[in-house]
C-alpha cells in the first residue's frame, strides 16, 4: 500500500473486535511513532507507553469514559491496545502536544497499512492527566504528562474502503 492509500485508508474506528495486534505489528506503531518529526528533536522528552494489559485497559476506559452522562460508553471503544505519549515540559509552550499529534498519526498510517485500525482519543489523554495515578501505574516518569493517545485493533465491522481522495478542509492556494 503507498502512502496516499495508507492515508485514505485511515479512519477513526468505534467498535473495535477484541483480537490483539501482533507484537510485529506493535513493535511496528512504535518505531513510525518515533521516527515522526519532533519539535527540536526533543526525542528525550517523550515516551511511548503501550497497553495492552485488560484491567489497565479498563481502568483507563472507566476513567475517559466519565462526565459524558452515557453509562454505555466507552471512550476506549473495547479497543485492545492503547497507546499514550508521556512528554516532560519544555521551553516551547505545548510543543508536545504537536509532536504527539505527529507520532500518533504516524502510528495511524502505518496501523492502516498493516490493516489496523485506530482513533486518535483526545478522552484517554485528558483521563491520564486528571489521574496522577493512572499515569504512576502506567509508569510515567517524574514531571512527565500525556501529550496524546490513540487506540489500534480491528473494527468490529472491517471496511477495507479507500476515501474519496477529495478535499475535506477548505483550502486557498495563492499563486
Ligand atoms: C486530537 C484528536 C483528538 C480526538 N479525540 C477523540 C476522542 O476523544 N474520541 C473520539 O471518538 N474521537 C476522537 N478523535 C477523532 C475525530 O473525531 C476524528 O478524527 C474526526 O471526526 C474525523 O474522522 P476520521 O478520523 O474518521 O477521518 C480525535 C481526533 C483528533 C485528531
Amino acid at each position: 500500500m503507498n502512502t496516499f492509500d495508507a492515508i485514505r485508508r485511515r479512519k477513526s474506528t468505534r467498535a473495535f473486535a477484541p483480537r490483539q495486534i501482533s507484537d510485529e505489528a506493535l513493535e511496528r506503531l512504535i518505531v513510525a511513532g518515533g521516527l515522526a518529526a519532533v519539535g527540536m528533536a526533543g526525542f528525550d522528552s517523550l515516551r511511548i507507553f503501550a497497553v495492552q494489559n485488560p484491567e489497565l485497559l479498563k481502568e483507563i476506559d472507566e476513567e475517559a469514559s466519565k462526565g459524558f452522562g452515557n453509562p454505555q460508553y466507552h471512550a476506549l471503544y473495547g479497543a485492545p491496545t492503547f497507546i499514550a505519549i508521556a512528554a516532560k515540559p519544555r521551553p516551547l509552550p505545548n510543543i508536545e502536544l504537536t509532536d504527539s499529534g505527529c507520532i500518533i498519526e504516524n502510528m495511524m498510517l502505518a496501523a492502516a497499512e498493516l490493516g489496523i485500525d485506530s482513533i486518535y482519543l483526545w478522552t484517554g489523554m485528558n483521563a491520564l492527566n486528571r489521574r496522577p495515578d493512572l499515569r504512576d501505574k502506567l509508569g510515567f516518569p517524574e514531571g512527565f504528562t500525556c501529550a496524546g493517545t490513540a487506540a489500534f485493533g480491528y473494527a468490529a465491522k472491517p471496511d477495507e474502503k479507500l476515501r474519496e481522495p477529495v478535499r475535506r478542509i477548505q483550502a486557498v492556494i495563492l499563486r
